[in-house]
């Protein structure tokens, strides 16, 4: 059931996925990043939803020159600045991230950025919040391989991805300070999910995590 109060809830969606493979009109983050939202919409119907895909950002890598010390911009990257906008203006973050061997070098850019902004002040003062404080965050992560909850022999499992994708993307998110909503108590750095797209029906877990994070029982 709707809930009156969540009226106009920002949702921002960040795909980094990198791919521009020929024959792919649309990634798999981007696909999952649209489900998210298709899933919001059934129980929230007022809320705002936005995709960006960090493929299309010319995202620079942070050179530690500390000038967002007093800033809390980057000097040299206004496309981060714009999507750091975007992020503080958002009620609800989900982050779709495919195992890049670990995390595509975009979204590392992302993150970087946003904890040395939250860092630099921090360190110098632990009682600050940063702009992003407490704004929940949910992680979705997939990747190449069958995503079987248990690894085939040589495979890789999900619990795999766990550690190399969700869990380094947690650590960060925490020195940012933005809230990361668990799955579960196993599954307490976002879900891993498996390769399965809209014509299959999109793994179960991920409308399961949006409902917990938006706290709404299923239609
Ligand atoms: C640079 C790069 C490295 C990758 N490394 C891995 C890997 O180590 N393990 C894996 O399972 N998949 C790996 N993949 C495959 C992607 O995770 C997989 O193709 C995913 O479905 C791509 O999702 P996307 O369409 O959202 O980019 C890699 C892909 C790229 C481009």
């Amino acid at each position: 059931m709707e809930q009156p109060d969540n009226q106009g809830l920002r949702i921002l969606c960040i795909s980094a996925s990198n791919n521009f493979r020929p024959g792919i009109k649309e990634t798999y983050s981007y696909q999952i990043c649209k489900s998210v939202l298709d899933e919001a919409k059934k129980h929230i119907a007022g809320m705002e939803g936005e995709i960006v895909e960090l493929k299309n950002l010319d995202l620079s890598p942070c050179r530690d020159c500390v000038k967002c010390l007093s800033s809390r911009r980057c000097a040299t990257d206004d496309t981060f600045n714009r999507l750091y906008e975007k992020i503080i203006a958002c009620d609800i973050l989900f982050i779709v991230s495919p195992h890049y061997a670990p995390i595509p070098a975009k979204l590392c850019m992302l993150l970087e950025k946003m904890e040395e902004i939250t860092f630099y002040r921090w360190d110098k003062d632990t009682s600050y919040q940063s702009e992003v404080y407490g704004i929940k965050t949910a992680v979705i992560a997939h990747g190449g391989g069958s995503g079987n909850e248990v690894a085939q022999a040589d495979g890789i499992s999900q619990k795999d991805y766990k550690k190399v994708v969700n869990d380094p993307i947690a650590n960060a998110l925490h020195t940012i300070q933005l809230k990361l909503i668990p799955y579960d108590d196993e599954w307490n750095t976002g879900i891993v999910v498996k390769p399965e797209t809209a014509e299959q029906g999109f793994d179960k877990k991920i409308g399961q995590y949006v409902r917990q994070v938006l706290n709404v029982e299923a239609t």
